[in-house]
């Protein structure tokens, strides 16, 4: 049997219990136990609930973490989007943009992505997955405790399964876990040697595979838009991938629509960027179990719309919040300053940003045992130094997390 450990008491415990997994919150709808307390067994919440009761009850078979300043505590971070595996730097593509040219003409021109493309494939597969084990713990600091990362910089069944295999090498270096996804149709390999049906083609018949036989991911994602793939050529490849067991998740609607459309046709997990979604994607997306996921790092990066996530919620969508932390996008790589960037432009109460990058953002990544503090969930939390939850969305975050609890163990 596994040590036991309770741990408070915290000013305030943010369990994130019983918030639904769609549509608008307030902030009244936060359970909020004051002088809280945690009991852990391995790696998972055996307990929640006043620590002092807590102590009396356990206090012979647990160890006891006394905290004597004002701190608070909700669940660890979910990241359900990033591209935290690739090479090089592209400081140049926003100084381009900036200077009058935008995302679509660079990769029209051969840059973007490409670029991208080159750096990684420079790299070997041991190289690749430091970088990503690196940037994997700079956001564990950030409190956040589980990571999608995608592969979608190879572009090629060799290059993909290297990304796919330094995710999986990257995962046992970081105290973080990663949730690794296939993204081989992020735009077309100018090297690949026939018509973008042909290459997708090769993917399916080649990869996926391989992808099932070493268990590298059961996820598969590809980038729906003008400069990449069309919804029309992306069907089979995801028809295939859904009867093969993976779940689905799209680039949904960042420049122009039809994504978001596949998606909910696809029942797909999630559905993300979403800046361009009109009101008609927003219904279609509310009345769906897609997860709405906004990438306001992106929106930062290119200087383009928000995702609409007032108006997704409203219509009673999910909505989570990811970094998508990538070289093009979005370099930032800052989930809680971005996050409370989207909050106050976009009008979103805590309760609303706290579930996106908690329980919701857990939902589209299909994964229910983490998101909340409850008895029965992985033991994944975030320690703030603070006597108010507030502060977190207030300092745009700028309050950093005195300590990152992953599975139990105190990982920061
Ligand atoms: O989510 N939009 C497509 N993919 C990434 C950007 C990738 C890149 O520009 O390197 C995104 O924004
Ligand atoms: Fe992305």
């Amino acid at each position: 049997m596994s040590k036991k450990i309770i741990i408070g008491p915290f000013k305030q415990l943010l369990t994130m219990n019983k918030l639904p997994v769609k549509g608008a919150l307030s902030d009244d709808e936060l359970e909020i136990i004051a002088a809280g307390g945690i009991l852990i067994e391995g790696e998972k919440i055996v307990e929640v609930g006043d620590f002092s009761s807590l102590k009396e009850k356990w206090s012979d078979a647990a160890e006891v973490i006394t905290l004597t300043d004002d701190y608070i505590a909700l669940p660890g971070y979910v990241d359900c989007h990033t591209h935290i595996a690739f090479g090089g730097n592209r400081a140049n593509d926003f100084a381009m943009r900036n200077a009058g040219s935008s995302y679509l003409k660079i990769a029209e021109a051969g840059g973007g992505i490409w670029n991208t493309v080159r750096d990684t494939r420079g790299l070997s597969e041991e190289e690749l997955a430091q970088v990503t084990s690196l940037r994997a713990d700079e956001l564990l600091k950030q409190g956040i405790t589980t990571i999608e990362v995608k592969s979608g910089y190879g572009l090629s069944v060799d290059e993909e399964l290297k990304t796919l295999r330094a995710i999986q090498k990257a995962s046992k270096d970081t105290n973080a876990e990663l949730i690794s996804t296939c993204l081989a149709a992020h735009t077309f390999p100018k090297d690949f040697d026939g018509s973008p049906e042909e290459y997708l083609k090769e993917i399916m018949d080649r990869l996926f595979p391989i992808i099932k036989e070493e268990k590298l991911s059961n996820r598969v994602d590809a980038f729906v838009e003008q400069s990449a793939f069309s919804a029309e050529q992306t069907l089979p490849y995801f028809e295939l991938a859904k009867s093969m067991g993976f779940d689905i998740t799209i680039h949904a609607d960042q420049f122009s629509t039809s994504g978001s459309k596949l998606a909910v046709d696809l029942k797909a997990v999630s559905a993300d960027h979403l800046e361009a979604s009109g009101e008609k994607e927003i219904a279609m997306l509310a009345d769906s179990d897609v997860v709405a996921v906004a990438l306001p790092a992106a929106s930062l990066g290119i200087g383009c719309p928000f995702t609409p996530a007032r108006k997704l919620l409203d219509a009673g969508a999910s909505l989570a919040i990811a970094t998508d932390w990538n070289p093009g996008s979005a370099p930032m790589g800052m989930l809680v300053e971005s996050a409370s960037i989207l909050a106050t432009m976009d009008k979103l109460s805590n309760a609303e940003v706290l579930s996106a990058i908690t329980f919701r953002a857990a939902h589209a990544l299909n994964l229910k045992d983490r998101g909340r503090l409850v008895p029965g969930q992985l033991a994944d939390f975030v320690i703030y130094k603070t006597d108010n939850y507030q502060n977190i969305t207030y300092f745009q975050g700028g309050l950093k997390p005195q300590e990152v609890w992953k599975s139990g163990k105190k990982v920061v």
